[in-house]
């Protein structure tokens, strides 16, 4: 984040005229039905303590910004591979000045002077630290904290906010006011163990067919290694070089931290040669770095040691984003957010050198994350797309809900007061600017049921998708559930590689892990990987990926026809011939991919 004094009009002349909000009516600008499933109202919130609030401004120019996305990520558009620059895209998602002014004037009128505003690098969040008492008069609202049933964590929030009138078409959003989601690693515990399986039934040397069609060491169909996936995904023989210039990112949230110890072991045990590298990290809002055994993150230590162990010799960079969504009254800590995506995206959309491919194993349910706020996070990921930087996202591990054939849980309700069943589509894996990676299994590669998958209903189908889902829908019976997804929206995942029995060092032991919390990096890794090739050969790198992937890569992918993701009390969609909602185009064939990459402007 970074701290812009300029502001448009001078602060005196801001405080001058406060006339735009004198008997300006305070309209309810958003309101929720109620706090999502198992989280309770407990008390009010302590009117001294501090929020830290973000405000989003308006992008007028945002569809702009999209054209110029959908041009230079279209390989078949003269335009492919133009990125534009750091200066061109925040003069794309800048607020009109008007806005910034009228903003300004709000913000003087309750005491907050121009030194206590922070603005993003474009300018398009405004962010203020407030007590509580000073947001309820802004905001026309009461704030309380809420607990969740399960977990016992404690939020401050409120269910509706206002503001007055004149500002509704000049503040997209205010949060956190009526955010509830917990953003949880996909990283799935349900194979969990802290041993790995006997190897006694495999022959030493024994193989089978891998999707390639080359021979894979049999062991692969019971553990997952850098060496596997190497096999299994074609990509034996590549070596990366391009390691003054390309760079591969991993994104870490939740207090999960990288212990550099386990990965030292991971490497010593499956990458001999990496032994010794080390990786970049960066620290935002706060975001620690405990190197305790004890707080060794499960979900961080697979994330680089499977995506900075393939992708080694590449530079890796590590985010430890804060943002602790813990209410602890008593320390008055104004990082509550809990919405740790805008932090980040404020961060990487300042700087001028970002990876070129960043992979992030963490997300929620669409519901619960508000559709402004969904809309803005989404927004800021089609920036990173146009600045050239390709983002994969885990799918998820609930199928196509709760993960569950029969019966649906409490969890597959919609939370808008209708309280119906529904299918559960994941944020930010719904978001159409971003890759989705789904989750595969076994050898000959199958669905993993976990797997999520499906429709957003906040986001329509992008036009790059539009024949392979159509194509999908056409084969599904008529009628089959019903009411339980929408169709029009946009679907996922794009692409899915293995998820289960993914061998890591975790507190000096090996674990296996499974998880779509897998198949991001994993995907990721070979997509720097031909980042690696292009640049080798004077080319641009690849940038948002999904209309290569549906106009032309998925023919260098490994299709995969076989398992289904239950949830919600069915079985949820089955993998089939082409696009589907568990596995999406299917798993990596690099060779393949890179003969197509290399060919390609
Ligand atoms: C891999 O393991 C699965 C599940 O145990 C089994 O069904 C399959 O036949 C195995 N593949 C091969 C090639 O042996
Ligand atoms: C809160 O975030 C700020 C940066 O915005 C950071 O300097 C501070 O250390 C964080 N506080 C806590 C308690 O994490
Ligand atoms: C690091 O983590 C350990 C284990 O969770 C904890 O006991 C210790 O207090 C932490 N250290 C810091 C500086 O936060
Ligand atoms: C939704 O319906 C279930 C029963 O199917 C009930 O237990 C629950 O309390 C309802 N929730 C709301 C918010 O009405
Ligand atoms: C279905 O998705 C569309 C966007 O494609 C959205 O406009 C609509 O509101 C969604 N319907 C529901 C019931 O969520
Ligand atoms: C999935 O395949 C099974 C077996 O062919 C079939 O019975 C079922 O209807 C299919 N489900 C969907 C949603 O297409």
């Amino acid at each position: 984040m970074k701290l812009v004094t300029l502001l448009v009009l001078p602060f005196a002349a801001a405080l001058a005229s406060t006339a735009p909000f004198k008997g300006c009516q305070q309209k309810v600008k958003e309101s929720i039905h109620g706090p999502p499933h198992r989280w309770y109202k407990h008390a009010p919130a302590p009117k001294h303590h501090m929020l830290e609030l973000k405000i989003a401004l308006p992008q007028p120019k945002f569809p702009e910004l999209e054209q110029h996305l959908w041009e230079i990520s279209d390989p078949s558009h003269a335009r492919y591979g133009a990125y534009l620059s750091k200066q061109e895209t925040e003069a794309l998602m800048a607020p009109h000045p008007e806005t910034l002014d009228i903003v300004n004037e709000w913000l003087a009128l309750h005491g907050l002077a121009e030194e206590d505003v922070i603005h993003s690098s474009a300018r398009d969040w405004v962010t203020i630290r407030v007590p509580v008492g000073l947001a309820e008069e802004m905001l026309d609202t009461t704030y309380h904290v809420y607990k969740h049933a399960e977990t016992g964590e404690s939020i401050v929030r409120t269910t509706s906010y206002s503001l007055p009138d004149i500002l509704h078409h000049h503040i997209d959003l205010i949060q956190p006011t009526t955010m509830f989601a917990r953003f949880k690693a996909f990283k799935s515990t349900m194979h969990w163990t802290n041993q790995a399986q006997p190897a006694v039934s495999i022959p030493p040397g024994a193989t089978i067919t891998g999707p390639a069609g080359n021979p894979v060491d049999a062991s692969c169909n019971s553990t997952i290694t850098l060496s596997c996936l190497r096999q299994l995904y074609n990509a034996e023989n590549y070596k990366t070089t391009a390691t003054n210039c390309n760079k591969l990112g991993l994104t870490g949230y939740l207090d999960q931290y990288v212990n550099n110890k386990d990965l030292q072991q991971f490497y010593q045990a499956q990458n001999p040669s990496a032994y010794g590298s080390d990786y970049t990290l960066v620290s935002i809002n706060g975001g620690k770095n405990n190197q305790s055994y004890a707080a060794a993150g499960s979900e961080a230590n697979l994330d680089t040691q499977f995506g900075f162990g393939l992708a080694w010799p590449t530079p890796g960079t590590f985010y430890t984003t804060g943002g602790e969504p813990h209410f602890i009254p008593d320390l008055m800590t104004p990082n509550n957010t809990n919405e740790p995506y805008s932090y980040w995206l404020d961060h990487v959309l300042s700087q001028d050198d970002i990876p070129q491919t960043i992979s992030t194993s963490y997300g929620d349910d669409e519901q619960t994350v508000p559709y402004t706020y969904a809309i803005r996070v989404c927004a800021g990921m089609a920036s990173l797309g146009a600045r050239g930087v390709s983002l994969l996202f885990s799918s998820g591990d609930h199928g196509v809900g709760d993960g569950r054939a029969n019966p649906a849980s409490q969890r597959c309700k919609t939370n808008d007061g209708r309280n119906i069943t529904t299918f559960l589509p994941m944020f930010p894996a719904s978001c159409p600017y971003v890759t989705t990676v789904g989750g595969t299994v076994n050898i000959p590669e199958t669905a993993a049921s976990f797997s999520s998958g499906g429709f957003s209903n906040y986001f329509a189908r992008p036009a790059y998708q539009e024949a392979a889902v159509s194509a999908y829908l056409a084969m599904l019976a008529p009628g089959t559930f019903e009411g339980l997804y929408n169709s029009t929206g946009r679907a996922f995942p794009d692409v899915a590689a293995q998820s289960e029995s993914f061998s890591i060092i975790y507190q000096g032991q090996e674990s296996l892990i499974a998880g779509t919390s897998c198949s991001s990096p994993t995907f990721a890794a070979f997509v720097s990987m031909l980042n690696d090739a292009r640049i080798n050969a004077q080319k641009t790198p690849l940038g948002f990926l999904n209309p290569f992937l549906y106009s032309i890569g998925y023919t260098a992918l490994n299709d995969i026809t076989d398992g289904n993701n239950p949830g919600c009390g069915t079985l949820g969609f089955n993998a089939t011939v082409g696009w589907d909602p568990v596995t999406g185009y299917g798993t990596p064939n690099f060779e393949k991919l890179k003969d197509l990459v290399l060919a390609m402007p």
